[in-house]
This record gives structure tokens, C-alpha cells and sequence, in this order.
């Protein structure tokens, strides 16, 4: 069964979110590299929606700049739910589908459920309904009062709620779909006469049935449904989050060892029999092919890693890296915006930053890039086939031609022509018996 109306959808976000004790709109702060109103507009681009209409208050410059080209509906000021959705509708003035309310701090939903959801309201012909749930501890929240057939017959906040009514253990999880073509004129009716002088969204159940409509009840799931309002909650969502993405990176056959210690971005790509090392961490962008090994303790960052590749254990690779096939970085070696060349190596204690490096050349122990003079940064570029020995130091701007060889320990400012050595190191004195004669 599948939706026949239009979806429009609005994501509440401008609320003060006050208990994130934080500069920064709570919406804006991410789960996985991502701003949690992000996940909220990725599920709701799953549903093909014809509107996506995120509420955000007048000073949420920086979120709409996140949101865009999305535009905003903007709430003047946060007199609650039902005025944000008020907000919203200055959007839709001729929409007559399904409008699906979701709140910008909800970032876990799925566009499963929520299809689910929709196809209850629509197959019930309901004028509102309401996606419940039943936290462990229901404080705080609505409930759900739903009459002997399930259907729902009003919600009630929590501080306005009876003793009796406390003692429901369904309650509203915020997200709502109502029907478009009554919506405008039910959400005038809403008035702010409760515990919190505020217009509750949650009122509209009521008012749809005081016109003959039916309001529904669908079930959902707490993970899902958690909403977060400071940091520990970010914290308990980020962990939720986590756990699916590795449960769906193994799904899709790539090893994890002891997965609970690796932590994805919400970007992250890996193809079929790569494995990752226990505590190794990915930042946004990276893109790994298949049969690549992450050996433990790496940390990468807007990487691109191809077939073969074998990284760490301890390795940083930081962005604009890029490892042809059958690279092999090895411990305490920092790659920053450099690329290596098929087969090329650099397996211990090493810094290559702003570099090529050709295929199959070997990076020795030690091996430093200088890239930065103090005010600038220059490029180092090493040719194919080339050996560096351990311990050199490449002041850039600099080439290394093709099949060259540099003597270990050798400091080097100038370019090396093809198939010579370079070697910058002082010769060595030995005096035979220095030590017996200074006893
Ligand atoms: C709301 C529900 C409650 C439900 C709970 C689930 C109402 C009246 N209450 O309560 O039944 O159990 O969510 O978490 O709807 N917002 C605006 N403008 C406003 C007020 C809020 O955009 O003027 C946004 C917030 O940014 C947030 C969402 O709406 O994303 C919910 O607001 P919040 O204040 O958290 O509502 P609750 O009191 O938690
Ligand atoms: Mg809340």
C-alpha cells in the first residue's frame, strides 16, 4: 500500500534549546559530522515530499544558511507548538495533503517508520495521528488518551495532566500528520489556555473531532523517537546512531574488530572486505574501496583510500589524502592533502604534507615534508620508482625525478634529476683510539 496524496513536511527548530547550554543553535549540534537538523531533512527527502519547510526563529542565520536552499518559515516568537505549525502554513497556503509535523531534535526517525505512519493516516482517512510511544520514564511528556478502540481522543502535557491521566504510558512522541485541507482552519482554533501559555500543537486532536474527523494513535519506537535537549542526550543519540551505522556496514560485508570502539561519520563509504582495526576513528568524507586493511588506531579525514591499500596501526591521514591501489602507510605516519601513486610505501614515523608521491616509491622512516616556510605552504613532488632514505628532510617547493635515490639522513632544498642519488649529510670522522687516550 503505498501513499497516494502529496507529503509536505515541517521540522520544528525554533525553539531556545536552552538546556544544551550552548552558543550555537541545538539544531546545528551533530550527530556523526552532521547537524542533527540535517538527519531530520535527509529522512524527510526519503519520503519525496512536495514541501520541506523547516521553522527556525529570526536569529537562526546560521542554520538557514545549513539548511539551504531549503527556505525557512520563520516563527517571530516561540509561543509554542501549534504556533510554529501556524508559521509554517504561511508556506503551504493551497496544499490539501498530508502535512507531517517532525521536530528538528528528533534526528533518529526513519523514513521507514514514517512511511509506515503515513499509510495509517491516509488508510484510516484520520484527521490527525499521532505517533506515540512509551518511554521508560514518561515525565515530562504528553500522553496519549486513547478511547476503548484505540483511537485517539486527546493528548495532555504533562503539567496539565490529572493524577490519573499521569498515569498513561503512551505518550507523544511530536511527530504528527494532519490533513491539509482542514489544517488552516483548525489550527486557528488553537488557543494558549494551559499550564504554559503556550498554543500546544497537541490540541489539535480535539478540534479535529469537534468536526466529525477520527484522530489515530500509530506506535513507534523510543530509539527512534528520543528527542535530545542537552548534551548527555546528544551523547545517548550519537551512541544509538553509531551502533546502526556498524551494524550496517558489516551487513554490507566489511569486517569491524570489536566495533563498539570504531566511530563512523555519516558519510562514511567502505567497499566489500575491507577490515577496520579496533579505536580507529572516521571524520566526514572518507571513501574507502574494497580489500583495503585499517589496521587499529588510525584516524581519517576526508580520505579516499583505493584497493589493496594497508594503513596503520596509529596512522593520521587528514584531508585531501588520496592512496592509489595497493598504498601501504604504516605506523605514526601523518598523510595531509597527498597523493600516493600505486604501491607507493611510507611504513614508519613519517610526515608527507602537500605532495605526490609517484608509484611504487618508498618513503623511508622518518621522512619529513617541510612543507610550510612560516607564511606559506609549497609542494613537494616525488617522482616514480623513487627510494627517500630514512630520516631526510625535503624543504618545498621541490621535485624528486623519477627512479632518484636520497641518502638517508640528507636535509634537501634543491630538485634531483632523474635516476641520480643525493645525499646532503656530514662525512663522518672516526678517530681509531679517541676514547682510550681521553680516559
Ligand atoms: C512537545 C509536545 C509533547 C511531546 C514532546 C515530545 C507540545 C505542546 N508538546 O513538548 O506532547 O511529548 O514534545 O518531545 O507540542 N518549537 C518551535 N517553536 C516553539 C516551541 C517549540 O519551533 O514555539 C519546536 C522546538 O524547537 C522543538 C519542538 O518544537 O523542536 C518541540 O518543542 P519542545 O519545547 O521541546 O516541546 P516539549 O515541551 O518537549
Ligand atoms: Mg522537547
Amino acid at each position: 500500500m503505498s501513499i497516494t496524496k502529496d507529503i509536505a513536511v515541517l521540522i520544528l527548530a525554533a525553539g531556545q534549546g536552552s538546556r544544551m547550554k550552548s552558543s550555537r543553535p541545538k539544531v546545528l549540534h551533530e550527530i556523526a559530522g552532521l547537524p542533527m537538523i540535517s538527519h531530520v531533512i535527509e529522512t524527510a527527502r526519503a519520503l519525496s515530499p512536495k514541501h520541506i519547510i523547516p521553522v527556525l526563529a529570526p536569529h537562526m542565520e546560521d542554520v538557514a544558511q545549513i539548511i539551504s536552499p531549503l527556505e525557512p518559515a520563520i516563527q517571530d516568537s516561540p509561543l509554542g507548538t501549534g504556533d510554529a505549525v501556524k508559521a509554517g502554513l504561511t508556506k503551504l497556503q493551497d496544499f490539501t495533503g498530508h502535512v507531517l509535523v517532525l521536530y528538528g531534535d528528533v534526528p533518529l526517525i526513519t523514513a521507514e517508520t514514517l512511511t509506515h505512519f503515513i499509510t495509517e493516516h491516509e488508510t484510516h482517512r484520520y484527521g490527525v495521528t499521532v505517533l506515540g510511544m512509551t518511554p521508560d520514564d514518561p515525565t515530562g511528556y504528553g500522553r496519549l488518551v486513547q478511547k476503548t478502540d484505540g483511537t485517539l481522543e486527546n493528548i495532555v502535557e504533562h503539567k496539565d495532566a490529572t493524577e490519573d491521566e499521569r498515569r498513561v504510558s503512551v505518550c507523544n512522541s511530536g511527530v504528527m500528520v494532519i490533513e491539509g485541507t482542514h489544517i488552516h482552519n483548525w489550527i486557528k482554533k488553537i488557543d494558549n489556555d494551559n499550564a504554559q501559555k503556550e498554543f500546544y500543537l497537541v490540541d489539535l486532536p480535539a478540534i479535529a473531532q469537534k468536526d466529525g474527523k477520527v484522530c489515530g494513535v500509530v506506535m513507534g519506537d523510543i530509539q527512534e523517537l528520543q528527542g535530545i535537549n542537552d548534551r548527555a542526550q546528544l551523547a545517548e543519540i550519537e551512541a544509538i546512531w553509531q551502533k546502526r551505522k556498524r551494524t550496517d556496514i558489516m551487513h554490507a560485508g566489511v569486517t569491524l574488530q570489536n566495533p563498539e570502539t570504531i566511530y563512523f561519520s555519516h558519510d562514511t563509504q567502505i567497499g566489500q572486505d575491507s577490515a577496520i582495526g579496533a579505536n580507529t576513528v572516521f571524520g566526514v568524507g572518507v571513501e574507502i574501496a574494497n580489500n583495503v586493511e585499517i589496521k587499529p588506531f588510525c584516524h581519517l579525514e576526508q580520505v579516499n583510500i583505493h584497493t589493496g591499500g594497508i594503513i596503520g596501526p596509529f596512522a593520521r591521514l587528514r584531508p585531501g589524502t588520496v592512496l592509489k591501489e595497493n598504498v601501504k602507510i604504516g605506523n605514526f605516519v601523518e598523510v595531509k592533502n597527498a597523493t600516493f601513486g600505486k604501491g607507493a610505501k611510507a611504513n614508519h614515523l613519517t610526515y608527507v604534507g602537500d605532495a605526490t608521491v609517484g608509484d611504487t616509491s618508498n618513503i623511508g622512516a622518518g621522512t619529513i615534508t617541510c612543507n610550510y616556510d612560516g607564511t606559506n605552504k609549497h609542494k613537494t613532488t616525488i617522482g616514480t620508482g623513487v627510494f627517500v632514505g630514512s630520516n631526510s628532510t625535503l624543504i618545498a617547493p621541490i621535485t624528486l625525478e623519477d627512479g632518484c635515490y636520497i641518502g638517508a639522513g640528507s636535509t634537501l632544498s634543491k630538485d634531483v634529476p632523474a635516476d641520480s642519488l643525493a645525499v646532503s649529510r656530514a662525512r663522518p670522522i672516526v678517530k681509531d683510539g679517541w676514547a682510550q687516550k681521553r680516559k
